[in-house]
């Protein structure tokens, strides 16, 4: 591989990033790097060559691919390009979406050589997956890296090398759920961190306070990144479903797994 390889990311809290970075530095130790979480990451057309190796890494949202994502997922061209898929999930389960972007990006061009689920601290409590990813997952990650660069190097990938990952078509149903957008309490300082860090936007910069509920994703960037602890969740739908996280998800440890 004489061209250094690319990774391409959405993490809005973090883990993605710190599981994708491991994994480009087995590969090698120099890579280029896509950040795609905040708008203006997602504002070029991306497309590669048959000599280009890209690392495509998304968070697990529902069991799917961030579904806001998929447009500008289904835009990125590859023309024979050699890809690895990477899901992070917050030790629930992540379903149908480590097939749904491999499905969606070999549809683009890319040739899947390899693919990985791995487990990041989940967006809605630190309860659930806490510290993921650890010391032993990033050196899963770094393991996995150093492998698919063996691969590289001794297999000759072709149109006919098929990947098989874990994951049934038709993908998971979403379920729909009401707008919703985090709360602000009176420790808020106006500081733009939110703001700044909202991968849709949806926070006004003006006054942080308010955020579009019809647009936030309800990624928990903005709750984990405050300073001063204003910013939180505080519907039904949501409490429910993190008690429910915590209860059924807080103890077991799933580990990562790999697809070669
Ligand atoms: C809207 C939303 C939906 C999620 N759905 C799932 C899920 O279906 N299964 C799961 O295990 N984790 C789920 N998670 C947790 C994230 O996949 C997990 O915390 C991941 O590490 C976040 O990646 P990031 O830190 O790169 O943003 C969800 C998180 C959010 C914000």
């Amino acid at each position: 591989m004489t061209k250094p390889a690319t990774l391409i990311y959405f993490s809005a809290t973090d883990t993605t990033q710190k599981i994708v970075r491991a994994i480009g530095s087995g590969i090698a130790s120099e890579y280029v790097e896509y950040n795609i979480t905040l708008p203006k990451g997602r504002d070029k057309v991306l497309s590669f060559d048959s000599d280009d190796l890209v690392v495509f890494a998304i968070p697990v949202y529902a069991g799917r691919i961030p579904s806001f994502l998929a447009t500008f997922l289904k835009k990125i061209r590859g023309n024979h390009t050699k890809a690895v898929f990477v899901v992070v999930y917050g030790n629930r389960n992540y379903d149908d979406a480590l097939l749904e972007l491999k499905d969606s990006l070999e549809d683009n061009g890319f040739i899947g050589l390899a693919a990985g689920a791995f487990i990041g601290e989940h967006s809605y409590t630190n309860q659930v997956g806490t510290g993921r990813p650890d010391t032993d997952d990033l050196n899963v990650a770094y393991e996995f890296g150093r492998v698919i660069k063996e691969k590289l190097i001794s297999e000759p990938i072709g149109q006919e090398t098929k990947l098989h990952v874990k994951g049934q078509f038709p993908y998971k149903e979403i379920t729909l759920v009401e707008p919703i957008a985090p709360v602000t309490n009176e420790k808020f300082t106006q500081c733009k961190i939110c703001a700044s860090h909202c991968p849709v936007a949806a926070i006004d910069f003006n006054d942080c306070h308010k955020a579009d509920s019809s647009i936030c994703v309800r990624c928990c960037s903005c709750i984990r990144r405050c300073p001063v602890n204003a910013k939180s969740m505080d519907h039904p739908f949501i409490l429910h479903l993190t008690e429910r996280l915590i209860i059924n998800c807080g103890i077991v440890r799933h580990e990562p797994e790999l697809f070669l």
